[in-house]
């Protein structure tokens, strides 16, 4: 097989229901924890990779040249791929994000999954998914999971070099009509990244510890509760894991506070529609926007009720998707 000149990926995003927050190597980026989350339809991104013979590495994000911070991230991330490929050629990456940009919900994770795929084909690369999710995670801790579709767990693993850091696909989770809405609270960028929010959490707050004990409790209640395809379950695993991931940020020094006003209303909104029986359930990321966990059946429903909340300006309603995929081969 001969090595194609340009190679399209995309990817969708993910959500985790039981959060990564830290890591126990930042080199490599390994989490200190595992997570598990749920891969979306929507909401994701569409990468090409073309190695060819330019000075350097180039980014085009939706359409326009990115900023030097994002090509450098980028470009230390091919740098890993070049070495593997033992190839020196710099490439062209044009990058789109399915998703409004302005919504603040442009993802990382679908962006390195994306990134991972397409540049590994374009060298010429034959790695396997969970070695791509390996590789992923290098570029971001959340990229691991969207390697792959529906529900994923990512492994915290314990080898030093990191390949035992990967995610899994879940496949007792295929085929759960249950849907993620989310309610947009803001728009703009958020107020510190993930990667820096995560560092200061664990070097200045004094609930980081707790927060790590209760994460492999978290971790086998969603195992348990995807098996069983209970809901109620797994939407009480992903609030709390939401709230004790943003309690021990909030409790950094000086606070991280991702939160707005609509973010309040917006989880009061589900508590509400719960209280009154529908089974419904929020997480929340880097950010100050509310995802509800739902089933297919109560999505228009709910997403009607968060868009009537103050402070909600769109609301999206994501299914399950599946994991990256070449789309294009030239
Ligand atoms: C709150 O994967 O963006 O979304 O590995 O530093 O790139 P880096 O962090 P990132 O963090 C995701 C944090 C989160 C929770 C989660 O997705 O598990």
């Amino acid at each position: 097989m001969s090595t194609p000149n340009a190679v399209t990926a995309v990817a969708g995003t993910n959500i985790a229901l039981v959060k990564y927050w830290g890591k126990r190597d930042v080199a490599l980026n390994l989490p200190a924890t595992g997570s598990l989350s749920l891969t979306l339809d929507r909401l994701g991104t569409r990468t090409t990779v073309a190695f060819d013979d330019g000075d350097r590495d180039r980014l085009v994000l939706d359409g326009a040249p990115a900023s030097d911070a994002a090509t450098t991230r980028v470009s230390a991330f091919l740098d890993r791929v070049r070495a593997r490929a033992e190839i020196a050629r710099r490439a062209l990456v044009t990058s789109e994000n399915t998703v409004p940009t302005a919504s603040g919900l442009a993802s990382s994770a679908s962006g390195f999954a994306a990134l991972a795929l397409a540049a590994t084909r374009a060298a010429g690369l034959a790695v396997s998914p969970p070695e791509l999710s390996a590789l992923a995670r290098v570029g971001s801790g959340s990229a691991a999971r969207s390697i792959f579709g529906g529900f994923v767990e990512m492994a915290r693993g314990a080898r030093a070099d990191g390949s035992d850091a990967v995610a899994r696909p879940m496949p007792e989770g295929d085929g759960w009509e249950v849907r993620l809405v989310v309610a947009i609270t803001a728009s703009g960028p958020k107020a510190i990244g993930s990667t820096a929010a995560m560092t200061h959490t664990m070097r200045t707050s004094p609930f980081y510890d707790a927060w790590l004990a209760a994460v492999p409790g978290d971790l086998a209640a969603a195992r348990d509760a995807i098996a069983a395809r209970h809901l109620p379950s797994l939407g009480a695993v992903a609030e709390r894991s939401a709230l004790r991931m943003h309690a021990a940020a909030l409790a950094s020094d000086p606070p991280i506070i991702y939160w707005n006003a609509a973010t309040l209303a917006a989880i009061d909104c589900v508590h509400t529609l719960r209280a009154r029986g529908t089974s419904v359930f929020f997480t929340i990321d880097a950010g100050p926007h509310v995802k509800a966990l739902c089933r297919a059946a109560d999505a228009d429903a709910i997403a009607a009720a968060l868009r009537a909340v103050p402070g909600v300006t769109e609301t999206l309603i994501a299914a399950p998707g599946p994991g990256a995929r070449v789309v294009e081969e030239r």
